[in-house]
């Protein structure tokens, strides 16, 4: 386990790179970046690689004893005790590529397969969530303001506003969220589908969002979002409640009052989905 003053040097390294990282999409952003497919509907661009290449850089040099584990690089298996950085060089591509604002960098630090830290930067919206487990949590703003991320204290799904998403197989799969999606839409206050996991994983930190889940996700997805919940004081786990795997893909992250609710709403709609 890092100690605080290790954790403290490591969420401002990981700070510095992930702005490094932003303001290199920035200037890709809304300028018709090059995109191909890696799926029908998963894109990647030039700036999901050019990124990758500065963050694994960065990382690589800043902690040379730890792993680094990022979206579009070779796939591998943490097979080691080290600490590993999962790394999105782009959580929101989709949105990235049509000019949508709301994208992020993900830098997610796990120790023995526990996210402890997390940098999301979202720089078109000019704002940085960052936390680590015993520090707390804070939202920054680009001139320089910081407050702290605290959770919503919502009790009831009918009070609640609610985030979700989407996998890339959606069209071909039946375990693609729609059945979850109705039950949850008429169940809750508002339910949301902004395009990238590691900032409604942040909402939630920050008391916007009461509530997300989602399946399917990649540990570079889930990572960073769920370290900076996870230092604000919120809850994640996997679905039925079971404790979070990163590799499982499985999320229901929570303000903690509503856990046990939503974990029986989205048990209860997938049950009614078998039928
Ligand atoms: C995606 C986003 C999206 C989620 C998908 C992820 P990407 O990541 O986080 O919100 O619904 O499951 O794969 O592909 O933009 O890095
Ligand atoms: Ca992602
Ligand atoms: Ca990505």
């Amino acid at each position: 386990m890092l100690d605080l003053q290790e954790l403290t040097e490591a969420r401002d390294t990981a700070l510095a790179i992930a702005r490094e990282a932003g303001a290199l999409l920035m200037s890709g952003w809304r300028k018709n970046p090059h995109v191909s497919k890696k799926g029908t509907i998963d894109l990647v661009t030039e700036f999901d690689l050019r990124s990758e290449t500065l963050l694994r850089e960065r990382l690589g040099r800043a902690f040379p004893n730890h792993t680094i584990v990022a979206e579009e690089g070779a796939a591998r298996d943490v097979i080691d005790t080290r600490p590993v950085w999962y790394v999105d060089p782009i959580d929101g591509t989709t949105n990235f590529a049509h000019g949508h604002f709301f994208f992020a960098v993900s830098l997610g630090l796990a120790v023995r397969g526990e996210p402890v830290l997390g940098v999301v930067h979202a720089p078109a919206l000019q704002t940085t969530f960052s936390g680590a487990v015993g520090l707390g949590a804070v939202r920054s703003s680009a001139t320089g303001g910081e407050e702290p991320c605290v959770p919503s204290r919502t009790a009831l799904l009918d009070d609640a506003l609610i985030a979700t998403g989407f996998p890339y197989d959606r069209r071909v799969s039946a375990e693609n969220n729609l059945r979850e999606f109705a039950a949850m839409k008429v169940r809750t206050q508002g339910l949301r589908r902004c395009g990238a996991a590691s900032l409604d994983l942040c909402l939630v930190a920050d008391g916007t969002y009461d509530a997300y889940w989602e399946q399917k996700l990649a540990p570079w997805d889930l990572a960073g979002g769920c370290g900076v919940l996870r230092a604000a004081g919120g809850r994640v786990t996997g679905y039925d409640g079971v404790p979070l795997d990163l590799a499982a893909g499985r999320a229901i992250a929570t303000n903690g009052v509503l856990h046990d609710a939503l974990v029986a709403a989205i048990a209860e709609a997938r049950a009614a989905a078998l039928v």
